[in-house]
């Protein structure tokens, strides 16, 4: 937080306030909370960010952003200037922010003195002053108040309608930056919950990932190399570029080179690039990605696919930052950071000589495993779930808000073999499905439920039963109820005796499993 904020203001506007102020440029606010969404992994830092850009844009001097608590009938200071306080917290109704929560209505006062819906016990704590507030509804694409986006004094003047043009058009990006995040989803989610993330298109908070972004954070203050492992689709690639994004590197290239699309003999070419006359057809000179990304980062994706020959090659750039064009005798010298991505076991391959040793080695400084989305947890599946719904809801343009309990069911119950993509590629073919405004179970290009099928109809033996083990006693229990309650309408009476339990024993389990009935 900024020391300056700490500074108490003058209570009576100067009376010269200069009619002409500068005029923010409104695209380049929009571009710098672009720019913070792509470099943030901690979605609090970010937030705490964007006030700061948009209070500082707009001539203010402070800046707040409350979310909504639906389940609480409240609203929170999720981001703000606000040295005094932890957090603020407001009844729904209560102050010019609890009020635009309330309506949805923007407000814009020049002076707060008198307006009865202004409330001062904040002022009071805070030992600040409020001459001026404007305040303006953050909404979700559905149209339903997320939080409010306030500011509090224009200096040397009122804020007026160009002002609130702006902070509207703000708030509507901070909307989208919400909805992309899982925040949305447990905003929504009637159980709410302790609101921790991390971020920057990397969604989900359980425990296998917050290693990660551990890990990510401390790499990413480094210029070490690291090896990025896991099964395809656990989001490596989005992992790699949250170090670049994090590190001191995050204003230099970001250059990817995608080893498995590309034959043998065209790796070499594109990432050391060539002189003229190399070979046939060679008529010009060309740049390669190492000499591209000079003071930034390479990203070698699917290192496992390297050939040995050039394996070599790569071994001598990660000692000394040193190589020649193909067809070239001078060596180059580059500054880069290494980072590799591979879904094969390296250590495997170094055992059957497919891979060289020493090049693993000098990989591997650090390294970090991607956790299979099946071993994530119900909680980061739901996160995920509903981040891709979210996003492919507007980018088809649908309705679709939610999920129905067989449904969630029903996506807690796959395996996920191909992991996050294969669940983006789900939820994307169930939403362009989905009529109204919940996904169904029918919505859901996946095999039918493996509890419904003879284990004889899935391939090899493994499947019905192999799907089913992969599952913890409490992850069962819990499918097992969804699926009777969503049998019986959600009724529990009805419920607890096909399952022949009492009434109690459910609500119970219904509670302590969260299930969202
Ligand atoms: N934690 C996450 N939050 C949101 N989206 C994610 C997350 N992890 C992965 N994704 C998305 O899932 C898809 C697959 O991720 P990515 O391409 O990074 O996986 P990968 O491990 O590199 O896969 P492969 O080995 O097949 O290259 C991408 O569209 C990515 O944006
Ligand atoms: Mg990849």
């Amino acid at each position: 937080m900024e020391p300056a904020a700490r500074k108490k203001p003058a209570r009576t506007p100067t009376p010269e306030a200069p009619a002409k102020r500068t005029r923010v440029d409104r695209d380049s606010v929009l571009f710098a909370l672009g720019e913070l969404v792509r470099r943030e992994v901690d979605l609090d830092a970010l937030l705490a960010q964007v006030i700061d850009t948009v209070t500082k844009a707009m001539d203010a001097d402070r800046g707040t952003f409350y979310l909504v608590d639906r389940a609480r009938g409240e609203l929170f200071s999720k981001a703000a200037h606000l040295p005094e306080l932890r957090e603020i917290r407001l009844k729904v109704g209560q102050g010019i922010a609890g009020h635009v929560a309330r309506t949805g209505e923007a407000i814009n006062l020049s002076h707060t003195e008198g307006d009865p819906r202004f409330y001062g016990a904040i002022d009071r704590a805070t030992n600040y002053a409020t001459r001026s507030m404007l305040c303006v509804p953050v909404l979700d694409r559905a149209g339903e108040i997320l939080g409010v986006l306030q500011l509090l004094n224009k200096k040397g003047a009122a804020f007026d309608d160009d002002d609130e043009a702006l902070l509207r058009a703000l708030a509507s990006q901070v909307a989208m930056l919400v909805e992309s995040t899982s925040l949305y989803a447990q905003l929504r989610a009637p159980t709410g919950g302790p609101l921790r993330y991390r971020f920057n298109g990397v969604v989900g908070g359980g425990a296998r990932m917050r290693r990660v972004y551990d890990l990510v954070t401390r790499a990413a203050g480094t210029d070490a190399t690291v090896l990025i492992t896991g099964e395809t689709g656990t989001g490596k690639g989005l992992i790699a570029r949250a170090i670049h994004y994090n590190s001191p590197r995050a204003g230099r290239p970001f250059v990817a080179v995608d080893c498995a699309s590309l034959p043998a003999t065209l790796i070499e070419n594109e990432l050391f690039g060539h002189e003229r006359g190399a070979y046939t057809g060679a008529d010009q000179r060309s740049v390669g990605k190492f000499e591209a990304a000079d003071g930034g980062t390479v990203f070698l994706d699917e290192l496992g696919e390297v050939p040995l020959p050039l394996q070599s090659k790569l071994l001598r750039v990660l000692q000394d930052r040193e190589f020649e064009r193909v067809g070239g005798r001078k060596t180059l010298k580059v500054d880069v950071r290494i980072l590799a991505a591979t879904n094969r076991n390296l250590e495997d391959m170094v055992a059957r000589q497919r891979f060289r040793e020493d090049l693993y080695y000098r990989l591997r400084v650090l390294s970090l495993a991607m956790p299979p989305l099946r071993e994530r947890g119900p909680e980061d599946l739901e996160q995920l779930a509903y981040h891709f719904l979210a996003g492919f809801a507007q980018r088809h343009n649908k309705p679709v808000v939610r999920f129905s309990p067989p449904a969630l069911a029903r996506l807690h119950a796959h395996s996920w073999p191909g992991n996050i993509r294969e669940l983006e590629n789900c939820i994307e073919g169930a939403v362009v499905l989905s009529v109204g405004d919940a996904i169904e179970v029918a919505d859901l290009p996946l095999p039918a439920d493996p509890r419904e099928l003879p284990p004889a109809g899935r391939k090899g033996g493994r499947g019905a039963a192999a799907d089913l083990a992969r599952l913890s006693w409490t992850e069962m229990e819990k499918l097992y109820i969804e699926a009777v309650l969503a049998a019986h309408d959600g009724n529990r009476s009805g419920a607890a005796r096909a399952m022949g339990i009492g009434r109690a024993t459910l609500l119970r389990k219904i509670k302590a499993l969260k299930i969202r009935a």
